[in-house]
């Protein structure tokens, strides 16, 4: 196990009916602004428990942060928090309006241009106090210091990270996912399982407490998300589903071990070139990843056949092959697509798709050896 520190100091409050519980975690007399997306908190009463909460606060709102949140919109949001003099950030969504309030949180206090914190690994020295009311189960950023921003202007979606960036709180009551339409839930399932797969699918550290944790996420995030289409309000289901998809990205099982993050980094471009759900281009890309670092990985993939997908007979290489098409039937049979066909993407697009590594000059996985040209083979082997 490699050496590691870490601190999570997010405050959790999960569990039926706890909306109303958050007003007591914001200093008294904040001014607060309350951020969401398109209008789904309004549409399923999630929106009315938050401003009953906050009855007692002087409260703005800024709504319209899209999935795959613009640098653009969080810029205005940073206008109208400096106008409206708001000391508290609240946001209420999925992964997409939390991330834009980590953004808008940095961006408020940064000297200089807030797109170099993205894009130049700017330091962010001091950010404004944010909380989390979750409404998605995917991404764990309600209980992680990371965010994911997109710039339309030059059409790059990038991420950064700070240890300010937690928030304060996280709220999670599973009844809110009731709500969500069937591909979002399967999104949420993929997701939080391939953030399991980039943390735990690399070379053996012998960090036995992270790979234990992580295989029985893995099962959890399996065995739901199997049953959670067919039974979309069964409370335990989501409950398991959401506390497992917050633990798949909150420090806990990523230190003191090898990482990945090649399938995320590789899968930015076919969003922001096709506009596929960040969920949608992982179910592509995590099989080519799996496949073309097949020997790299060896030992891991067969950890994970047996232990998560019940894999035990065969020879080494007819195992990993039987656990790369395990994991993608997994994802099949959540209804997602695993082919660059499938999406209309053919070979041709494979340059600019790249195009990315290339500029950046990335050196992805965690033995840093998918360059574009390796990112290219990996495209192929997803057509
Ligand atoms: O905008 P509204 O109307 O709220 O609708 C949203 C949105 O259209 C809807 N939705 C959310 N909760 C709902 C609901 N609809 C009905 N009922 C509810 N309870 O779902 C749609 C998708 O929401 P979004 O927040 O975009 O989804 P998700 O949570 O999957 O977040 C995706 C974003 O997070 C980033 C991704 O790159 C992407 O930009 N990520 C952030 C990470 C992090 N901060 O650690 C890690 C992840 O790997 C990921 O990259
Ligand atoms: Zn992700």
């Amino acid at each position: 196990m490699n050496n590691f520190e870490c601190n999570n100091p997010v405050k959790v409050v999960f569990g039926k009916g706890v909306i109303n519980r958050f007003p007591a975690l914001i200093p008294e007399g904040s001014r607060i602004m309350v951020l969401y997306g398109g209008g789904s908190i309004k549409k399923n009463g999630i929106y009315e428990q938050v401003v009953a909460a906050l009855q007692d606060y002087k409260v703005t709102e800024f709504s319209g942060i899209e999935p795959n949140p613009l640098y653009e919109t969080c810029m205005k949001a940073v206008k109208v928090v400096e106008e409206q003099q708001v000391d508290f950030l609240l946001a209420v969504g999925g992964g997409s309006v939390i991330d834009a309030t980590k953004f808008i949180a940095s961006a408020v206090y940064y000297e200089g241009e807030p797109w170099d914190i993205v894009s130049k690994g700017g330091v962010i020295s001091k950010v404004m106090p944010l909380g989390a009311v979750l409404t998605l189960a995917a991404t764990g950023s309600e209980m992680n210091e990371r965010a994911v921003i997109s710039r339309a202007s030059t059409s790059e979606k990038l991420s950064f990270a700070s240890p300010l960036l937690f928030p304060q709180f996280a709220v999670m009551d599973p009844q809110v996912t009731y709500s969500l339409p069937a591909h979002q839930v399967a999104n949420g399932v993929v997701d939080s399982f391939i953030h399991v797969i980039e943390q735990y699918l690399t070379y053996p550290a012998n960090a036995k407490v992270q790979d234990y944790f992580a295989e029985s996420l893995m099962k959890v995030i399996v065995e739901e998300g199997i049953k959670v289409l067919d039974n979309p309000s069964d409370y335990d289901i989501r409950a398991n589903l959401m506390w497992a998809a917050t633990n798949a990205l909150n420090c806990w099982i990523g230190v003191g071990v090898p990482q990945d993050w090649s399938s995320h980094r590789l899968g930015y471009a076919l969003t922001v070139q096709y506009g596929l759900d960040h969920a949608q281009t992982l179910a592509v890309v995590l099989p080519g990843v799996m496949e073309y670092m097949r020997k790299e990985k060896e030992a891991k993939i067969l950890r994970l056949g047996e232990t998560v997908f019940g894999i035990t007979t065969g020879g080494t290489d007819e195992r990993v092959t039987t656990t790369i098409q395990a994991t993608e039937n997994f994802f099949r049979q959540m209804g997602m697509k695993t082919r660059l066909s499938e999406y209309g993407i053919s070979e041709s697009a494979i340059n600019a798709l790249v195009e990315p590594v290339k500029q950046r000059g990335w050196k992805l996985g965690e033995h840093a050896n998918i360059d574009w040209q390796a990112a290219r083979e990996i495209f192929r082997l997803r057509l």
